[in-house]
């Protein structure tokens, strides 16, 4: 069943209950393609879903109208998720005009290889659809080159595309329906593993959602917010992630050969409840690095352990540092530790990641072989003196380098 966001207004999309992975990132609760349908003079379709979802779209477009009415077609974005579904609308609206950006028809007709009638809109321009206006903006980079957002400025809706989305399958379509603790958690995850890297670009777009009055944020993934304190909630976390700004939180990520990088482990543990930073501890041959990424972006201290070997770190260490160093977080302090055999090489591999990163850097600790009793109550107390310490004054990265990242 389609849902009526506002007089004539319509939420139209699809719900993947099924969606565990969403390009290499795990969604545990599920997925949402938001599509809106404005129903004016002009029959307007804003985005659609991923392609195996069409005949969802199509059924909940019927529900309202004769989708062979539609006469234009927005795309916000042209990723797969939500262009996918744009071949079978045409289909069965040939006459029907796709909005979007330069970059978005580029990347359509690169996804899509068809000949399409297109109008081409920047930041500013307007469309009347009759009783309403479709103003965009381009807010490139908050996903794609391509990403662009559609007001309706009598209706003061956003339609925001991947900007405040979160992934969420559920029947509910506006943040007051859910929880809001599980609202933001899933915001907080898909910042995290989607739009991390994109600091500056959504500064950018914050500053040009900041000057509209609006009375919804319709995203394309997950619940809609509609009150003013949820939209006001979700652009303070946006503003938040996109400064880098993390909690007074700790996570500890390891792997493991012969349990000695997990002893140490578990001895910083004890220096963060001893100073009431709270924490969480990973092994990352065994946690999924999409809910890791999510701890990191919201920890201000990162402690990564990896024994040696052959020369370098454990796998899974060295996947998440890669990881780590796409997303580029800042304003981290980070500690390496880990144990060795005959030569000692992990924290100076780790530490190079920090350095790229331009995070303070905590003195790292390695460990001969196995540790003893003494050993792993030591580090807890170095770990307790670094803390409290002012991290600035252990800084390995040149802070002129770092502007330019
Ligand atoms: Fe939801 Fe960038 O696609």
């Amino acid at each position: 069943m389609s849902i009526e966001l506002k007089q004539g207004i319509y939420w139209v999309g699809a719900i993947d209950w099924k969606l565990r992975n969403f390009h290499g990132f795990t969604t545990p609760r599920g997925g949402t393609y938001n599509a809106y349908l404005l129903i004016d003079e002009k029959i307007t379709l804003i985005d659609s879903t991923k392609p195996e979802f069409a005949g969802e779209l199509l059924r909940r477009i019927r529900e309202i109208i004769d989708p062979s009415k539609i006469d234009y077609v927005i795309c916000n974005h042209a990723e797969i998720d939500h262009s996918g579904s744009i071949p079978d609308v045409m289909k069965v609206a040939p006459n029907a005009k796709i909005i979007t950006s330069v970059k978005g028809k580029a990347i359509l007709e690169r996804h899509h290889k068809q000949s399409w009638e297109y109008q081409l809109v920047k930041t500013n321009d307007e469309i009347s659809i009759g009783a309403r206006t479709l103003k965009f903006a381009t807010i490139p980079m908050v996903h794609w080159p391509d990403s662009m957002v559609t007001y309706v400025v009598e209706d003061e809706i956003l339609f925001s595309n991947d900007a405040f989305g979160q992934q969420i399958a559920t029947w509910e379509r506006f943040a007051d329906e859910v929880s809001m603790d599980i609202v933001m958690e899933e915001n907080q995850r898909y910042y995290a593993n989607i739009v991390l890297p994109f600091a500056n670009p959504v500064k950018n777009a914050l500053k040009l959602v900041g000057g509209l009055k609006c009375a919804m944020i319709a995203p394309a993934h997950g619940v809609i917010f509609r009150t003013p304190e949820h939209i006001a909630q979700i652009l303070e976390s946006y503003r938040k992630w996109s400064n880098h700004e993390a909690d007074q939180r700790a996570v500890i990520v390891y792997d493991t050969m012969w349990q000695s990088t997990a002893a140490m482990a578990k001895a910083i543990q004890a220096a963060c409840e001893h100073l009431n930073i709270p924490y969480t501890i990973h092994n990352l041959s065994e946690d999924n690095l999409s809910l890791v990424t999510h701890e990191m972006m919201v920890s201000k201290y990162v402690f990564v352990g990896s024994p040696v070997l052959n020369n370098g770190l454990m796998p899974q260490v060295a996947g998440f540092l890669h990881y780590l160093k796409g997303f580029a977080p800042k304003k981290k302090v980070g500690m390496a530790f880990g144990s060795y055999g005959w030569s000692a090489q992990s924290a100076k591999l780790i530490n190079a990641t920090f350095e790229k990163l331009c995070w303070d850097i905590l003195p790292s600790v390695e460990i001969d072989y196995f540790p003893d009793e003494d050993e792993l109550v030591a580090l807890t107390q170095t770990v307790i003196t670094n803390l409290q310490a002012d991290p600035t004054q252990f800084a390995h990265a040149n802070p002129a380098e770092c502007e330019l990242i």
